[in-house]
């Protein structure tokens, strides 16, 4: 009997990463992507595996409890991996309602259906609770963010996350359902949504416009190239303890100057324009309210229990995000039409 995941928010950037790393490697596992194709959702992205007989997707929003109550019954998975939910925090402060929504009730949607489900034996079931370490608020200059850091959140997008953590959390020591949690840093890569810094930068780059950095550009992020991420997940659903949570990063902390340079250098040499020519896109722009300073993770905990470590360095990977860009420029034409264009006339104004 093939054990059947159900991977929610599969359409989306990490989400599609992450089906296609379980259903090219599990032939054992069926795959059940569930996702409502917001904005942020795309099946293009899956279009290379979306043929393939243990793959299925389901269109539904998490926040129906009735409709995810009904997957349930009709799948009867054995886990759970869940990504689904609203992620960009510029989006948060225009609409905090939408991330309460998605990303609280959604979440305590699943996890009702989840015991529901299992309730006559927990044996061989996971609930893989993806999260972020934005929850655990800023860092000062120095420090790293451990999984015994207090959490703090600041933005809308992070106190829905962290209050996910918490229901999570609290199924497991009142219902015992066996959950893991991870909390990663940024993540970059094929298929990103150019409403997040890097490929937003590389779409304004390709398309001659200004580049706009928040504030005085000194905030700071610690990058993960998304596949590594997605190889994190497999490795916690797979190996990780019920109950506990695992920090996944990079050591690769970035100011958002310095990065964005990097970005316009790499553009540079790759579409053969002057050094220099896309750094002068570079526009200091009003700053993200309760923006926070700087994050970074200690990864100790999953490198030593679980022998994780990313296998490309920044550079190796910002060079393959920007080919894929480059080779990917109808993906990027059809996410940029119509919807994002409001969008971004509204938040950049
Ligand atoms: P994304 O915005 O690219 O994708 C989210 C996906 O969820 C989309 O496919 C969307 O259609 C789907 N979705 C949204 N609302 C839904 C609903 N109500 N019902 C069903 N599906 C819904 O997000 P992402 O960047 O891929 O992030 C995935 C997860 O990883 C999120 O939980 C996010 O908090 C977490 N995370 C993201 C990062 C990052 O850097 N992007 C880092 C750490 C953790
Ligand atoms: O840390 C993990 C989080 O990383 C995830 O949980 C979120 O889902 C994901 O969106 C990301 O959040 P950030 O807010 O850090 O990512 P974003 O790409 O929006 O911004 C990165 C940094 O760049 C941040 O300091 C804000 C800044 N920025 C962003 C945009 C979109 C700019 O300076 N200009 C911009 O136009």
């Amino acid at each position: 009997m093939k054990k059947k995941i159900l991977i929610t928010g599969g359409a989306g950037f990490i989400g599609s990463h992450v089906v296609r790393e379980f259903v090219t490697k599990y032939n054992n596992y069926h795959i059940i992507n569930l996702d409502a194709l917001t904005y942020a959702g795309n099946l293009e992205n899956l279009s290379d595996i979306q043929d393939l007989p243990n793959y299925t997707f389901v269109k539904a929003d998490i926040t129906d409890a009735a409709h995810i109550a009904a997957i349930f019954k009709e799948y009867q998975p054995d886990g759970v991996i869940h990504l689904a939910a609203e992620s960009h925090v510029d989006r948060s402060i225009t609409d905090p309602t939408a991330f309460v929504m998605t990303n609280v009730i959604g979440t305590v949607n699943l996890l009702n259906a989840a015991r529901e489900s299992w309730k006559d034996n927990y044996e061989g079931k996971r609930f893989h609770h993806v999260s972020t370490d934005e929850v655990y608020g800023t860092l000062g200059e120095t420090g790293l963010f451990t999984e015994q850091t207090a959490y703090d959140p600041h933005s809308p997008y992070s106190a829905s996350k962290a209050s996910s953590d918490h229901f999570v959390r609290a199924y497991h020591d009142t219902f015992a359902l066996p959950v893991v949690i991870t909390n990663c840093s940024n993540n970059y890569g094929p298929n990103h949504f150019p409403e997040k810094l890097i490929p937003l930068c590389i779409h304004n780059i390709l398309t001659n416009k200004p580049l706009p950095i928040y504030g005085d550009g000194k905030y700071t992020r610690d990058w993960l190239f998304v596949k590594d991420h997605a190889k994190a997940i497999d490795l916690v659903f797979h190996k990780g303890n019920n109950g506990e949570s695992y920090n996944v990063g990079g050591f690769n902390e970035w100011q958002n100057i310095d990065l964005v340079k990097e970005l316009c250098r790499q553009m540079d040499d790759k579409l053969g324009r002057p050094a220099g020519s896309s750094e002068q896109l570079i526009t200091y722009v009003k700053d993200r309210p309760g923006h926070d300073l700087r994050y970074a993770i200690d990864a100790t905990k999953i490198n030593q229990a679980l022998g994780y470590k990313p296998s490309v360095t920044f550079e190796e990977g910002l060079s393959l995000t920007i080919d894929w860009f480059l080779n990917n420029q109808q993906w990027l034409d059809n996410v940029t039409s119509g919807d994002y264009k409001n969008y971004y006339a509204k938040q950049y104004q």
